[in-house]
């Protein structure tokens, strides 16, 4: 095994079972298409192989099919931690709490999930209303002037909903954007250390200065938060609250920086990923006009004149499944990395300690073997009978195994919700053609326009 500035680089095997992808068909796609074109070309060929991508001495292994994300994420996760490169640089900014690894994960794991448990939710559901109810009139407001930007639009949405059940009403207007913006700077400065893992942090990076401001100014937002929250009650139900109350490995009280670097972690968790995956649904709904239709005609159907309720989300069956569908096609979250611990066999390739594998649920969603005619748009595919039949593991928007996503049922009923109050309030038409690119999410390669008028 040979090491690189700190980097263990196991001397990889060649092995029948294993698809190598040498350097320069990498450089060629990406080139020709940017990432997004290798990801489609190891979708289309031999899919669900393990391959590795041969990127110099840094040889990670892409592992999509359901067997192989069993033994990883379930049957052996504890031989696969996150340990890997996005997640260590990604700990600079969330802490070794929710973000991390270990008994302090773990701790506050156990706070968190009760904080988005059912109970939980529907107690979160009046503020989750107001903020979606307040942030479509203001959406509506801006959109009379012209077309508007989408991501910006969801975003704004998103945070509307965030700030209540994430700080009760002890949050100022204005400074939860203020605050989502600096996560997301601090975010988008961090590619180059996740990039460059093996990076001493103390040489500089570019992004470094960026971080550093940006990060100071989330503890200058949330330290007078958590000290105004200690000292007044805040509502049981928000997540501070529950963070407040919690205790760590420890068994003591959460410090405040853990409390801070959980819901920074959060943020960076749920924010944007929730905000690009609704941004992809006015897209699909655009390209798809009859299943626009069937959403219109569900939502009248199940709201008619009425105002949006909580128990309206499990009635919108259908707007459910086109939800599920897009996060299936565009997969916002679309690596997970984790490294072996330990030698291992996977499938029958072997995987030495130290290797760096990447999950892909982009390229899971588009396994035939598990969904046939895997780039058609077909919301259908998620009756349950057709979900009872198949695979559980062919399908990991969020993720799979101990670290699965806390927020996956609060994303769910937000933007069912979400969609439902648009779709029953506007005409919502895409100005211009959307293609996909591959960034720390599966992105909108330019801004997407939205021209919403009231419906007549
Ligand atoms: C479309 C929206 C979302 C997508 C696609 C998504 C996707 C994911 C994925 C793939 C993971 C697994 C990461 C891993 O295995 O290492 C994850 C974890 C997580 N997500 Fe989400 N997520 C979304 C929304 C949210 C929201 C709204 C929240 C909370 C407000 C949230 C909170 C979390 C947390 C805390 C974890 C880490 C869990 C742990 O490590 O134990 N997510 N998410």
């Amino acid at each position: 095994m040979s090491t690189i500035s700190g980097v263990q680089t196991p001397a990889e095997p060649e092995h029948p079972a294993l698809r190598p992808v040498p350097l320069r068909a990498i450089w060629k796609d990406v080139r020709r298409g940017g990432p997004l074109e290798l990801l489609d070309r190891l979708a289309r060929e031999e899919p669900g192989r393990i391959a590795q991508l041969r990127l110099g001495p840094f040889r990670p292994l892409l592992v999509t099919h359901p067997d192989h994300l069993r033994h990883v994420l379930r049957d052996h996760a504890d031989n696969y931690p996150r340990g890997a490169a996005m997640w260590s640089a990604l700990g600079r900014l969330t802490g070794d709490g929710i973000g991390g690894e270990g008994p302090q994960w773990h701790a506050s794991r156990q706070i968190l999930q009760s904080a988005f448990s059912g109970a939980h939710l529907r107690q979160m559901s009046g503020a989750m209303l107001d903020g979606i109810t307040a942030g479509t009139d203001e959406l509506v407001e801006r959109a009379a002037a012209g077309p508007v930007d989408a991501g910006t639009e969801m975003t704004r949405l998103v945070q509307r909903v965030i700030d209540p059940v994430f700080f009760g009403d002890l949050i100022p207007a204005g400074e939860g954007d203020r605050l989502g913006e600096s996560i997301a700077t601090a975010m988008g400065s961090l590619l180059w250390r996740m990039a460059l893992p093996f990076v001493p942090h103390a040489v500089p990076l570019p992004g470094d200065l960026a971080f550093w401001r940006a990060t100071r100014t989330v503890r200058r937002i949330l330290q007078p938060l958590l000290a105004e929250a200690r000292r007044h009650a805040v509502p049981e139900h928000s997540v501070i609250t529950k963070l407040m109350r919690g205790t760590g490995a420890d068994g003591r009280p959460l410090t405040d920086q853990q409390i801070v670097d959980d819901i920074v972690a959060l943020f960076v968790a749920g924010s944007e990923s929730s905000a690009i995956a609704l941004t992809w649904v006015w897209v699909a709904l655009a390209e798809h006009p009859e299943v626009l239709e069937g959403v219109r005609e569900e939502v009248d159907r199940v709201i008619g004149d009425g105002g949006l309720r909580r128990d309206h989300v499990r009635e919108l069956s259908y707007t459910r499944m086109v939800l599920r569908e897009v996060l299936r096609i565009y997969s916002v979250g679309w690596a997970v990395p984790r490294m072996a611990a330990a030698d291992d066999v996977l499938g029958d390739v072997p995987v030495r300690a130290g290797t760096t594998l990447v999950i892909s649920p982009y390229l899971t969603h588009r396994l035939p073997e598990f969904w046939p005619d895997p780039l058609r748009f077909d919301p259908l595919r998620f009756t349950r009978e057709r979900s009872r039949t198949r695979d559980p593991l062919a399908y990991l928007p969020f993720g799979d195994g101990v670290h699965q996503c806390l927020g996956e049922a609060f994303f769910l009923e937000e933007a069912t919700l979400v969609v439902a109050e648009l779709v029953r309030r506007c005409d919502i038409a895409v100005a211009d053609p959307v293609r996909p690119k591959l960034s720390l999410t599966v992105q909108p390669r330019q801004p997407v326009r939205l021209r919403v008028a009231p419906r007549a």
